[in-house]
């Protein structure tokens, strides 16, 4: 790996700031601000048990995963119409490209709003035409992932996935996310199976709050090509040997693991352990809108709190673009953008 030196923490910071980087861990639905839900629950004639913005924002405060996905999945409710979806992801959209985001892969759990009534074509279309027209504004591109809810059944995932089907031109993959603990990824085996059948890019929440053995049977059963989160496999030697050897992505999310105590601090976050040992992390925001900042401050604090540097911040924007599923051509042009802003650095 070329050398690079260290410089002052400030324009750390700036560097940060300004380096082209991949999003590739942002679950759409935790890129609603309390204001759009406002906004939306206003827009569609849906009560809500918050008095005002404050009321809502205040009751963001969380003690495990279980404890943010209640109000999280609350918050969603008032997601109705095509155009609906539209607006939160060209928000998020928006808000990315403005962080020198080039590239998204977004996470959508369909579940969430089809068992409200919802039909399947509203949540897709409106996602779908905000990425078109994200792409159109700023040159950001971005893709869908869709997600399973892991606390439902395989037969629930396996319907969602018939209803999805009509439009397998708008989402690029699946992953599974919602609780963990308690839902190991075999219980998805068969409906992974039929979505590599298909030709669908896999990943998987895993080792978030659950244990190692979780990660291993993401990757050995479900086959997934990322580990969203993954951060418990520092628990396993083996298993980091693996992860390293195999170049298999983390996606890591460093104010999520601070607001739902995976870690109870910041500077206790385990980043800077992961890329040393050479696995291919990366840095994510998960649910931006809950946890307290989008890509670049989950960057920023995280450098602040945990002492990495400018060779750790190049190796994470080198990874995000590596990690992507995105063609060649497109890597190279990101790696050359990284490699220009580098030297400005240096
Ligand atoms: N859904 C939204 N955010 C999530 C997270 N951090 N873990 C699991 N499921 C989620
Ligand atoms: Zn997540």
């Amino acid at each position: 790996m070329q050398h690079i030196k260290p410089i002052a923490p400030e324009r750390l910071a700036d560097f940060l700031r300004a380096m082209p980087k991949a999003e590739l861990h942002i679950h759409i639905e935790g890129s609603l601000e309390p204001e759009l839900i406002f906004a939306l629950a206003g827009r569609n004639g849906v009560a809500l048990p918050y008095a005002d913005v404050e009321a809502l924002r205040a009751a963001y405060a969380f003690s495990n995963l279980q404890s943010f996905l209640d109000i999280y999945y609350a918050g969603a409710s008032v997601l109705l119409k095509e155009q609906d979806f539209y607006d939160m992801a060209r928000t998020y959209l928006r808000r990315a490209a403005a962080d020198n985001v080039v590239h998204a892969e977004i996470f959508f759990d369909p579940q969430t709003h089809t068992a409200r009534g919802v039909a399947m074509d509203t949540v897709i279309n409106g996602l779908h035409r905000a990425c078109v027209d994200a792409q159109t504004e700023s040159g950001i591109s971005a893709a869908l992932i869709l997600c399973f809810l892991r606390h439902l059944s395989e037969e629930d995932a396996f319907a969602t996935l018939e209803q999805a089907l009509p439009h397998r031109d708008k989402f690029i993959g699946v992953g599974l996310d919602s609780s963990e603990l308690g839902h190991p990824p075999e219980k998805f085996s068969r409906v992974f199976a039929r979505c590599r059948e298909l030709g669908f890019h896999r990943v998987a929440h895993a080792g978030e709050e659950g244990p190692p053995s979780y990660i291993w049977s993401a990757l050995d059963v479900l086959q997934v090509e990322r580990i969203d989160h993954g951060v418990q496999c520092v628990q396993d030697a083996l298993l980091m040997q693996r992860l390293a050897r195999e170049r298999i992505p983390l996606t890591v999310c460093p104010l999520s693991n601070q607001k739902l105590r995976v870690f109870p601090n910041l500077a206790d976050h385990n980043l800077g352990r992961l890329l040393d040992a050479g696995l291919v992390a990366t840095v994510n925001s998960d649910d931006p809108a809950y946890f307290g900042g989008y890509i670049n401050t989950n960057f920023v604090q995280t450098f602040a709190a945990t002492g990495l540097t400018l060779q750790h911040a190049y190796a994470l924007a080198r990874n995000s673009f590596e990690a992507s599923f995105c063609g060649p051509d497109r890597k190279s042009g990101f790696r050359d953008q990284l490699d220009q802003l580098l030297e400005a650095y240096q």
